[in-house]
């Protein structure tokens, strides 16, 4: 009974929340209850072959489940689904590449903010395959944050830990909802920093596929 509260207060707030701050595009509610449970996840958890990703659109409510997975919020204003050091709003951000264009999520409101109408899912990856996927993230440390909290070491270590706990969340997600994943590191990055308009100090860790 406490849990279900505890969901039915979590939604209200992220309805408030996204009520007040703007969003490009709402995303619906994640899902957060019901579903595959977590062991069963744990046993599914696999990379799709990249040679025969699957090329299905995800559904908006497939996709808002895992960027909430990934680094929404899931305790007030200052808790997410992923640890950060200091407990510091996540340095390490998620741009969501689609055909419509390119996408970042703010975890704030549970929405995605238009960065551009290029689709430049064909570019961000060195390998052919990569381009087949329907939905790519690209996962962006925020370099700022990290150099005003931690030294140079430091926040590298953070970033690639922060990416790998939201990774794993994407692929635990995904295999709960059936969805294909697979983690890149052999990027574009170049391109992707042209693409994404990212300032000097932040970087690319990682792509994501998605696909179903
Ligand atoms: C740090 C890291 C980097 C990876 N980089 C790539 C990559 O550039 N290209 C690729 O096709 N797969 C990449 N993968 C996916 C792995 O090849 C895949 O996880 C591995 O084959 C194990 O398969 P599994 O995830 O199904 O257990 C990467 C995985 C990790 C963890």
């Amino acid at each position: 009974m406490r849990y279900v509260l505890k969901i039915c207060l979590l939604s209200l707030l992220l309805l408030a929340v996204a009520a007040s701050v703007h969003a490009d595009v709402k995303l619906p509610p994640p899902q957060m209850e019901g579903g595959m449970g977590l062991f069963e996840a744990f046993k599914k958890r696999s990379s799709a072959a990249g040679g025969d990703f699957p090329i299905a659109q995800l559904e908006p409510e497939e996709l808002s489940t895992i960027l909430w997975g990934a680094t929404g919020l899931n305790r007030g204003e200052k808790g997410w689904t992923v640890p950060m050091s200091k407990g510091l709003e996540p340095y390490c951000r998620i741009y969501v590449a689609q055909d419509e264009g390119i996408f970042l999520y703010d975890w704030r409101v549970h929405g995605l903010t238009e960065v551009s109408k290029e689709n430049v899912r064909a570019k961000v990856g060195s390998q052919n395959f990569v381009k087949t996927a329907p939905c790519i993230l690209i996962l962006v440390a925020d370099g700022k944050a990290l150099s005003d909290n931690f030294d140079a070491k430091d926040g590298a270590e953070f970033a690639a830990v922060a990416a790998g706990a939201m990774t794993q969340d994407i692929y635990l997600a995904a295999a709960a909802l059936e969805i294909g994943a697979r983690y890149i590191h052999s990027m574009n990055i170049e391109e992707i920093r042209r693409a994404l308009s990212l300032p000097e100090e932040d970087y690319p860790v990682c792509l994501m596929m998605l696909g179903k």
